[in-house]
């Protein structure tokens, strides 16, 4: 019980890593609020993680949609200890100049803006408390970047340095902020990245990775509690690979 008592935000947590995360934070006896895009998955995850675990809509990349979801989760659990801002896009595997302005906007709206809603809204009410923890999840993208994926790239790069800038500026009040640099994961993003899901492009990709495996929510979530728990409260402005040995 590394959460006992600790009141959690997981965006995107209707699926993939996101929903692993929720999952886990209630088994270590967090209350979790799971907040996505998607209604329906949204809600049958929420209720599937039982009385601790609760649903909120909201479009992250949206500051309105941001304040309504720490507002809701104040309301529901009565604080605010830790924020995984989770949820994230990608644009399919392929040639730079071929990504739409429109889907350019859209992946940094979705995968950087949160951290200025975060810093807006949410931050407030750990500094009010004196302590609290957010979470980015980045990704081995943004630190050893390869062809293909230059926009996704540079959108979890920008997570990287917010995170420790950020983790910085706010280590006087008491607010942790920390990342994670998952690899490639078998979730529903898989395909996008690999361009195509191919099983000759699964083996290429997995003979990349020193301890020869895709990365799975348990992998995150096992990160994620390490870094949550007030057991690493010294920690701060960490961006800690979880990619069986990728980026060395
Ligand atoms: N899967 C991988 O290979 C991999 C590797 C490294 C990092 N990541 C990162 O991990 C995070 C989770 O990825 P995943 O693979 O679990 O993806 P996923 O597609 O399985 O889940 C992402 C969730 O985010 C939600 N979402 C998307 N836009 C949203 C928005 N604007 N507001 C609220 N919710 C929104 C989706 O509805 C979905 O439920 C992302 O930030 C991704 O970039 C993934």
């Amino acid at each position: 019980m590394q959460l006992d008592g600790k009141i959690a935000i997981v965006t995107g947590a209707a699926s993939g890593f996101g929903a692993g995360i929720a999952e886990r934070f209630v088994a270590e006896g967090a209350r979790v609020t799971i907040a996505d895009l998607d209604r329906a998955r949204g809600a049958e995850v929420a209720a599937a993680f039982g009385d601790r675990a609760r649903f909120v809509a909201a479009d992250v990349s949206r500051g309105a949609d941001f304040a309504g979801l720490v507002e809701a989760t104040v309301g529901l659990w009565g604080g605010l200890d830790i924020l995984v801002n989770n949820a994230g896009i990608t644009h399919k595997n392929g040639p730079m100049a071929e990504v739409s302005e429109d889907e350019f906007d859209r992946i940094y709206a979705v995968n950087v803006k949160p951290l200025y809603h975060t810093a807006r809204h949410a931050v407030p009410v750990m500094q009010a408390r004196g302590r609290g923890v957010v979470l980015n999840i980045a990704s081995t993208a943004g630190v050893r970047p390869r062809p293909g994926l230059t926009w996704y790239n540079g959108s979890k790069g920008a997570v990287i340095t917010l995170t420790r800038s950020m983790a910085v500026e706010l280590a006087p009040t008491g607010v942790r902020v920390c990342a994670l640099n998952p690899v490639a994961g078998e979730t529903p993003l898989l395909a996008r990245f690999l361009g195509e899901d191919t099983p000759e492009r699964r083996a290429a990709f997995r003979a990349t990775v020193p301890l020869g495996r895709f990365s799975t929510p348990a992998d995150v979530a096992n990160a994620a509690v390490f870094l949550c728990a007030d057991a690493a409260g010294f920690l701060t402005g960490v961006c800690l690979e979880v990619d069986g040995g990728r980026c060395i």
